[in-house]
């Protein structure tokens, strides 16, 4: 069985570079941007012809949440028109799509966790290009895994806990934010959620939650790093209102998390444990 990887050299993509080798019988195809540009169907098309895969990981996305205010085509024509490029590929060489998406998609005004069939209302740029994208896939090839995540990290690559990790080394205090809510994912465990799914004989498509739990702030989220490290770092919880940044982020953003165990079997971690992995494999 062969499987492409888009956006082979970001977080997800290491992650699953890593799960790979646990998988002899299968053959996994990593592709950097300059490599297979999901925004050039022409290229997909002819990576998909050498390759005839029987699954695409959609690893590949424009992530950066702030500069997408500044640059929407930009994030559209790879959030948006990239993954209606890879779906209709998908679809004509019968390959099985697994998309991943975000929490960003939802507002965040809810106190009730989101599940699969929550109204979508991103309030920034790049939701919104993850919705689109969302709703492209479905339309060009019905038969998509859509897996929203949210808060990913891992030791690859940028994200809050190597930033924090970073920080704690240069600074002495550090103020975090303390009422925005969600869910950390570890990327490998999201990794390893892929794989299952791949790995199911009865395919169910359509969109999914998944994340560790239970949800948290950033600012714990960063205590318990520190408390993981032994950091003697000062942290401080601030409000948003005292972090502002150029795109707005959901309040509470937690999902639940029943579908894609009660479908596939997927039984999501909790994210102090997974966090204390991850840091050990990091130190
Ligand atoms: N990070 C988070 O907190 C978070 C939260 C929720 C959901 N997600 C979603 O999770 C998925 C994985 O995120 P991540 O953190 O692994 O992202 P990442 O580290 O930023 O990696 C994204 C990769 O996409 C590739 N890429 C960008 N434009 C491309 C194009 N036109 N064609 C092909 N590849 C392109 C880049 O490849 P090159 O490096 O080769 O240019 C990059 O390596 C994304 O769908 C993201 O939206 C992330």
């Amino acid at each position: 069985m062969k499987i492409i990887v888009t956006g082979g050299n970001g977080q997800l993509g290491n992650c699953i570079r890593k799960i790979s080798k646990t998988y002899p019988n299968i053959e996994f195809f990593f592709y950097s941007s300059s490599e297979l540009d999901i925004t050039n169907k022409l290229n997909v098309e002819e990576v998909f012809r050498q390759i005839q895969p029987k699954y695409c990981i959609n690893a590949a996305a424009y992530t950066a949440v702030d500069q997408a205010e500044k640059e929407p085509e930009k994030a559209m024509a790879i959030n948006e028109i990239g993954v209606g490029n890879l779906a209709s590929v998908c679809k004509h060489f019968g390959t099985v799509l697994i998309h991943i998406s975000t929490d960003y998609v939802f507002d965040g005004n809810t106190n009730i966790p989101y599940d699969e069939n929550a109204v979508t209302a991103p309030i920034g740029v790049y939701g919104k290009s993850k919705l689109l994208g969302e709703q492209l896939a479905t339309k060009e090839n019905p038969e998509t895994i859509i897996i929203r995540t949210s808060w990913l990290y891992s030791e690859f690559n940028k994200n809050f806990v190597n930033t924090m990790l970073n920080l704690f080394q240069q600074k002495e205090e550090l103020n975090i934010v303390n009422d925005q809510f969600g869910q950390p994912t570890n990327a490998n465990n999201l990794a390893e959620a892929i794989m299952t799914i791949i790995m199911s004989n009865n395919k169910k498509y359509g969109v999914f939650h998944f994340s560790n739990f239970p949800e948290t702030t950033w600012y714990q989220f960063a205590e318990k790093i520190k408390e993981i490290t032994n950091s003697k770092i000062i942290l401080n919880p601030i409000t948003t209102d005292q972090y502002p940044t150029p795109a707005k982020r959901p309040f509470r953003s937690t999902f639940n998390l029943e579908k894609i165990q009660n479908v596939y079997g997927v039984v999501p971690e909790n994210w102090t444990e997974s966090l204390e992995k991850c840091l050990k494999h990091i130190q």
